[in-house]
């Protein structure tokens, strides 16, 4: 169901984690510029998903984030993306674990328009169904940034420090959030009131060869229905996964509010497994919404004003002590 005159309204994700103090500004430029492209692309009458994708696109250039060029290296020390894109005709495509891709959101599109019959493509067989759909390639070390390997060299050297304790389900309340999850995504309504939603992100720091997170998931990384909205998330994968949180967030706008369907689908999902994350929602009518339970979400959004120009607002999260929020 669409509405031939809705209001647009776009809004990007940069992350949900302790972002460092002197990593805020850039997180706050990143989603700024992302979510005024983004919302230029609905001006000019493109759709949602044309929308979101060159919104997560430009997340995906800026080595601040961890997707596309600045993400992490894996425990073998490579850099394997993972993306994903949804129409709200349902229409959706993800790749995971995919080398070589300059934009794996694009490929996502790529493939929903190809009508590509899998919903997921991993590894070689994804950066394949790049180049058969001229979605644009890259050498690997095109992602790869300074800061990435010193960061991998850093905890190379650390038996303390394992990627399973963050991510393991028992110790999931003691989610280590010095453990940089900057996933991207971005939620749009058009002007024909359809949505899209699409993530990416370079997963884990030294996640385990193989790991896929929630990012290119339908349900859990990303959900857009035209009858109710559209989700994106980040955070803690394996819990993302567990409670569907795109999908729970989207499914609660029949019962609640944009911020209330936001903030009772992070709270659901700590509450079943001490998931930490957080989510960008948008509904059929009214300004998006996010809520998160880190001590930061970078988010970005624009909607018309009433005279019809258009505003711009970010806003970069930070409670008032140094313990993440539970919402
Ligand atoms: N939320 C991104 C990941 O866990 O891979």
């Amino acid at each position: 169901m669409t509405r031939s005159s809705a209001i647009p309204a776009l809004i990007v994700h940069g992350g949900a984690w302790s972002i460092p103090s002197d990593e805020l500004d850039a997180h706050r430029e990143g989603c700024r510029r992302a979510a005024r492209a983004g919302f230029a692309v609905l001006e000019g009458g493109g759709s949602a998903l044309d929308a979101v994708v060159e919104a997560v696109a430009l997340l995906e250039d800026d080595p601040t984030f961890n997707a596309g060029r600045g993400a992490h290296l894996d425990a073998c020390g490579e850099i394997v993306l993972d993306a994903g894109a949804m129409r709200g005709d349902l229409a959706t495509a993800g790749v995971a674990a995919v080398r070589g891709v300059r934009n794996p959101v694009r490929l996502a599109r790529a493939m929903i328009e190809a009508r590509t019959e899998a919903v997921l493509l991993v590894g070689d067989a994804a950066r394949d169904e790049a180049a058969r759909l001229l979605v644009e390639l890259c050498a690997p070390d095109h992602h790869l940034v300074e800061r990435e390997r010193a960061r991998f060299l850093a905890w190379s050297g650390e038996r303390e420090w394992k990627l399973a304790a963050p991510f393991d389900p028992a110790q999931a309340t003691r989610f280590d959030e010095r453990a940089a999850s900057d996933t991207v995504g971005a939620v749009a309504r058009d002007r024909e009131g359809r949505f899209a939603a699409a993530t990416s992100t370079g997963g884990a720091p030294r996640k385990p060869a193989g790991r896929v997170g929630d990012s290119p998931i339908p349900s859990a990384g990303f959900y857009a229905w035209d009858r109710l909205g559209a989700a994106s998330t980040t955070g803690h994968g394996e819990s993302i996964l567990k409670v569907a949180l795109a999908l729970r967030a989207v499914e609660g706008l029949e019962r609640f509010s944009t911020r209330v369907a936001a903030e009772a689908a992070i709270a659901e999902m700590f509450a079943r497994c001490g998931g930490r994350g957080g989510l960008i929602l948008l509904a059929p009518e009214g300004p998006p919404a996010f809520a998160h339970n880190t001590a930061h979400m970078a988010v970005a959004w624009v909607t018309p004003d009433e005279a019809g120009a258009t505003t711009g607002r970010e806003i970069l999260r930070e409670p008032g002590n140094s313990e993440p929020r539970v919402l």
